[in-house]
């Protein structure tokens, strides 16, 4: 026999004893490249078609949040800039979106849905360089979902006479839609695909952090050969979504955000005779009862709070475990999270990516303090954060009461409160504990508990034995502080049409 061999078989032999168990077991590096997108320097609004400056050329930077590093400067849109977006789609609307019969209609939603697939790895990655996302995140939910809205819609696009709001629904006209920052192109793409279905036009104003891939779609509707100003983007801040909302020549506003803003939003819209729709914050309860398999709900668990960083409106922010099996559930959770990795966004390993935002990672902070100044018990496993970037480990709070902020107030982070109960009942009254009312999680055995559940949980959504599931199909939306009307679905049709 060669030494050589000798020399690499005795190397080998004690990874097969007991020091295996010190083996490295981490995953290499696994990144995505970043080379199959091409980002500009800078960018400009969406208007009748065209990219153009900002009227006075303001500008701003969109920065990774995984780095700090800036991706790209914007046109900060102005009133000037809203005014032209808006008479760019009203023109759309009379001449050519509004009369053009639903089967033509349809043929540019299903191109547009076929280009988001073909470009699938293009937005995913840009998606995860200006969000902070993890690419298996963007790449497996957000675009795919994204896509299947516009397909979803095309096909009711010449059928609406068929959706039950009578014999000829007619759209609404011009929509001004405002879109938040946790899944951009997802949220452009449950406003834009009902709205132009129905036969809308629309402006759409990205969140200021997230604003690129709503470009990119501009781009692949050029692509589509949608008539200009049927889709306008106006890029910028709080100000041009005021802006946008209210102008007069906008006749339905749709809006996903913070329930602050929303108020403020319906402010402006009373009395105008605009339509409104409204997709505010929430502070969801995942509910495991004594009989739930306890593996399955641990990773309901995880899925429902970690999850696009817990920036989630739907989070399942408080859980909810019944007493006695309280430290069994939460053992497991602890193991579980311990095997998280947290990290480089394009990594196709990353579970947990980047904060969004300096001032998202703030009050995540704030609020996360806030819980262990009341005398709630905090934990996290043991996580290296990257020195740049907004970053926040995974983090269980136990022990929280329902007067504690982070048993009400939204943390929209990585962020999980733990409450026990010991009956359907409690369960029920501590659940419904809440100005708000999108969406909770049941896990038990027995479908007659979930039916039960069901009936009395004030929530939009309520998921059994899973969480965070979402279809075109089926109709998203709040109660109370949550909001009001429904995206998806033939609920989610009738914001956009005159029945
Ligand atoms: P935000 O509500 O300020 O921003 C959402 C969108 O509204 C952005 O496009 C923003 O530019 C726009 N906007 C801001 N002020 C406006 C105004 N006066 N008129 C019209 N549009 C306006 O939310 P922000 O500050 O980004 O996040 C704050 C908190 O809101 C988060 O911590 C979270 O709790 C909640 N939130 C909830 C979301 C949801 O999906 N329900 C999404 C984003 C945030
Ligand atoms: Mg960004």
């Amino acid at each position: 026999m060669m030494p050589g061999k000798d020399a690499e078989r005795r190397e080998l032999v004690p990874m097969q004893g007991e020091l295996a168990a010190q083996a490295d077991w981490d995953y290499a590096p696994a990144p995505e490249s970043r080379d199959v997108v091409t980002i500009a320097p800078e960018y400009g609004l969406f208007i009748g078609g065209e990219f153009v400056p900002a009227a006075d050329g303001r500008q701003f930077p969109t920065l990774n949040p995984a780095t700090e590093e800036p991706l790209a400067q914007v046109a900060d849109a102005g009133e000037a800039d809203v005014d032209r977006a808006v008479a760019a789609a009203r023109t759309a609307y009379e001449r050519v979106w509004g009369p053009m019969p639903g089967a033509e209609r349809a043929k540019y939603l299903y191109r547009i849905a076929r280009l988001l697939q073909e470009r699938s790895r293009e937005f995913a990655v840009l998606e995860s360089l200006d969000n902070g996302k993890p690419i298996k995140e963007s790449r497996d939910v957000d675009i795919p979902l994204a896509a299947a809205h516009f397909f979803y819609h095309a096909g009711w696009a010449d059928k609406l006479e068929h959706a039950g709001f009578g014999p000829s629904p007619r759209p609404l006209g011009v929509a001004g839609q405002v879109i938040p920052w946790n899944f951009p192109l997802l949220m452009a793409a449950w406003k834009l695909a009902p709205a132009l279905a129905a036969g809308n036009t629309c402006v759409l104003k990205p969140a200021e952090t997230t604003p690129l891939t709503a470009l990119l779609l501009a781009e692949v509707c050029q692509q589509a050969g949608l008539p200009p100003g049927v889709l306008n983007v106006t890029t910028g801040a709080g100000s041009t979504g005021a802006a946008l909302v209210s102008h007069p020549g906008v006749d339905k506003v749709a809006f996903t955000g913070s329930t602050d803003v929303g108020k403020e939003i319906q402010r402006a819209v009373a009395g105008t005779g605009k339509r409104l729709t409204l997709e505010l914050g929430g502070k969801a309860a995942n509910i495991v009862f004594d009989d739930a398999p306890v593996e399955g709900a641990v990773e309901g668990i995880v899925n429902g709070i970690f999850f696009n960083q817990g920036h989630v409106c739907c989070a399942g922010s408080r859980l909810l475990v019944q007493e006695s099996v309280a430290d069994a559930v939460l053992g497991r959770l602890r193991d579980r999270l311990g095997t998280l990795r947290l990290g480089d966004p394009l990594d196709k390993n990353t579970d947990i990516g980047a904060i969004n935002s300096r001032e998202q990672l703030d009050k995540i902070r704030e609020l996360s303090d806030a819980g262990e100044a009341e005398g709630a018990e905090r934990w996290s496993p043991p996580c290296d954060l990257p020195e740049r970037g907004y970053w926040f480990p995974p983090t269980v709070f136990t022990g929280v009461s329902q007067s504690h902020r982070i048993a009400r107030e939204e943390i929209f982070g990585p962020v999980l409160s733990v409450l026990t109960f010991r009956t359907p009942d409690e369960a029920v009254a501590k659940a419904n504990n809440t100005p708000y009312g999108l969406s909770a999680g049941v896990w038990t055995e027995k479908g007659s508990r979930i039916l039960w559940m069901a009936q009395r949980l004030r929530a939009g959504v309520v998921w059994a034995n899973t969480y965070n599931r979402f279809d075109p199909a089926s109709p998203f939306g709040g109660y109370r502080e949550s909001g009001f009307g429904r995206e998806g679905g033939r609920h989610g049709l009738a914001a956009y049409l005159n029945a």
